[in-house]
């Protein structure tokens, strides 16, 4: 059997450590792509040359032309622009919107039949420009953030109850970032709600709201920090994972930005929310009841995304 073709548009930071990941999980062949001439090249080649140490036998090659993404079975797309420290990932819409028309073409031409996940901020609605952009099936293109924001989530609260992030499991819906709405009562160690935590005396309500604050400031923390650029190990991680359950058939739940027509109450916008990914791509969005608070927290996060969809709108009619 061949080879899982993986390709990469966009090979910077997210896109070099996605294809070092990809060598070291052996999840298949990486085609790295970039209008930078040599970058992909170079970042192919380096990986490539760590193969023999690492015991892995994907093929590594970088491109500058469309035409060698063709026939790829997941396309993971971080072309564009990243936040510089005082930007907002909304700063990025109208150059990343560019980048995502030409995206859009590419793939529509050499890889229709692959699974897209993006990563370009803002995130979702790059995707949903770039699901427009490309005409590909709306269960084939999804946005990588809730997987990242609930990973930040998961980390923090590790941290906080001293137990492994395994134990920790978080769950998040709507926009990436700022507007996310973090399931309190979803999330829990071992099965135990948040909210029983608090009465058990583990943590409080004060320090579980400055957590999520933490995460939802997760991004910036870290652009903050590196000052030239944004995160890129756990976006890459997070993106990985979700190729690995559409490549392996493991039907995983995992908060993606999907494309929504009327659940939760909302039609033609992608957001954050839980689905299973397997072989067909989004193969369920996950319908959970959500209180009143929750309900309202996500209707304002969906109203936010829906105001940059509107934006994208007016940069390219044709998106309407
Ligand atoms: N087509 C293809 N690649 C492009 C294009 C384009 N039109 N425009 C820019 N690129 C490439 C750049 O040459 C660069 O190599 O995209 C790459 C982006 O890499 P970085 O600048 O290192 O950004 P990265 O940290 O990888 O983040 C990428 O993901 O999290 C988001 O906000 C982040 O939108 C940003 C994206």
């Amino acid at each position: 059997m061949a080879r899982n073709k993986i390709a990469l548009i966009g090979s910077g930071m997210i896109g070099g450590t996605l294809a070092h990941m990809i060598g070291l999980k052996d999840l298949g062949d990486v085609v790295l792509f970039d209008i930078a001439e040599g970058i992909p090249q170079g970042k192919g080649l380096d990986i490539a040359q760590s193969s023999p140490v690492d015991g892995f036998d994907s093929r590594l090659t970088g491109v500058n032309d469309y035409a060698g993404i063709e026939g790829a079975d997941v396309c993971i797309v971080t072309a564009g622009v990243p936040r510089k420290p005082g930007m907002s990932r909304d700063d990025l819409l109208g150059i990343n919107l560019k980048v995502m028309e030409q995206v859009g073409a590419g793939l529509k031409k050499y890889a229709p039949k692959a699974f897209v996940i993006c990563i370009t901020n803002p995130l979702d609605a790059m995707v949903w420009a770039l699901q427009k952009f490309s005409g590909l099936p709306k269960t084939h293109v999804v946005g990588m953030a809730g997987v990242l924001d609930s990973a930040r989530f998961r980390y923090f609260l590790a941290e906080e109850f001293k137990v492994s992030v395994e134990d920790v499991t978080a769950f998040v819906l709507g926009g990436h970032g700022d507007s996310m709405v973090p399931m309190i009562r979803y999330s829990t160690v071992s099965g135990i709600p948040l909210p029983d935590l608090v009465k058990m005396g583990w943590t409080s309500k004060e320090k579980l709201d400055q957590i999520v604050q933490r995460t939802r400031d997760g991004g910036a923390e870290i652009v903050g920090l590196l000052k030239t650029g944004s995160a890129y190990y756990a976006p890459a991680a997070s993106a990985i994972q979700m190729a690995e359950s559409y490549l392996k058939d493991k039907k995983r739940v995992l908060p993606c930005a999907a494309h929504l027509s009327g659940q939760y109450g909302v039609k033609g916008t992608y957001v954050g929310v839980p689905v299973v990914i397997g072989a067909g791509g989004v193969e369920r969005i996950i319908e959970i009841d959500l209180n009143k608070s929750e309900q309202k927290m996500f209707d304002s996060s969906v109203a936010t995304v829906q105001g940059l969809t509107e934006a994208c709108v007016k940069i390219a009619p044709q998106l309407a």
